[in-house]
């Protein structure tokens, strides 16, 4: 059972749908997944559920006042377990800021969830925030999403920092599993990042590029994964291997 986060403090990259088409991949390759909604945008439940309400959500688990096992919902279209957000999340940081050992409060709520999963999958929002700190010290390790067209060396090294900070603060090795290119528009451009981040971070670039795809954008309108609503798109094919090369 692996616990993985998709991070980057960076907006737009593409975690959410990383997450989603991941996750059903996985699912459609016969693991069972548990997909974690951390941003309190909720974009990845919106993007599954559209605008059903949650009497529950991850917010209550992590505030104390709800079991995690009563706020997981099916997905009967991405054939996963999902734990959605809300936007009350947003105010947790505050909410916690007196709460003694607050960095380690999913890692632990997810204890006793754990084998009941191939791989929980968590979803965080564009920042390096309490909830972002929780689902790092929550997994194994993490996949950066990044977007040639807008990357930046900063955020990966902001990144890093991050995770040698928890390392020496509070003891707790987490890996980058590796770099996964979103949204690529021109080949130049990514070999361009691939070489920077080789050989400035030593990290490792999966070989299956996610291409700009207006699938990608119709398949999140349809509630769907692109692999359903568009199975034969590029965007499909290429997550479709992602998620092998990612599990292998
Ligand atoms: N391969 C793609 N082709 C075309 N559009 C894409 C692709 N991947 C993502 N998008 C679109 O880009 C936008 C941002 O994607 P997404 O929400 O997955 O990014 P994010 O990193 O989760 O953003 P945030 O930081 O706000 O959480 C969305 O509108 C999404 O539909
Ligand atoms: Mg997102």
């Amino acid at each position: 059972m692996a616990v993985v986060s998709i991070i980057n403090q960076k907006g737009g990259v593409a975690k959410t749908t990383t997450a989603l088409n991941v996750a059903a991949s996985w699912a459609e390759q016969g693991k069972k997944v548990l997909l974690i909604d951390l941003d309190p945008q909720s974009s990845a439940t919106k993007a599954i559920f559209s605008d059903r309400e949650f009497e529950k959500t991850i917010f209550d688990v992590v505030i104390g006042q709800a079991d995690i096992q009563d706020v997981i919902v099916h997905s009967e279209e991405f054939n996963i377990d999902v734990i959605p957000a809300e936007i009350m999340l947003s105010g947790i940081d505050m909410q916690l800021a007196a709460h003694f050992g607050r960095e380690q409060i999913l890692r632990k709520k997810l204890e006793p969830i754990h084998r009941k999963y191939d791989a929980i999958l968590i979803d965080c929002s564009p920042s390096l925030g309490l909830m972002t700190i929780n689902a790092l010290l929550a997994s194994k390790d993490i996949i950066i999403p990044i977007c040639p067209e807008y990357f930046s060396m900063k955020g990966i090294e902001l990144i890093l920092a991050t995770l040698r900070n928890i390392r020496s603060g509070l003891g707790y090795k987490i890996g980058v599993r590796g770099v996964v290119i979103t949204r690529f528009r021109d080949r130049r451009v990514v070999n361009e990042v691939i070489q920077q981040v080789k050989e400035r971070y030593d990290l490792k670039v999966y070989r299956n590029f996610i291409p700009d795809n207006i699938a990608v954008e119709e398949a999140h309108h349809h509630h769907l994964p692109v692999l359903k609503h568009a199975p034969r798109s590029r965007a499909a094919k290429a997550y479709k291997q992602l998620s092998k090369e990612l599990w292998g």
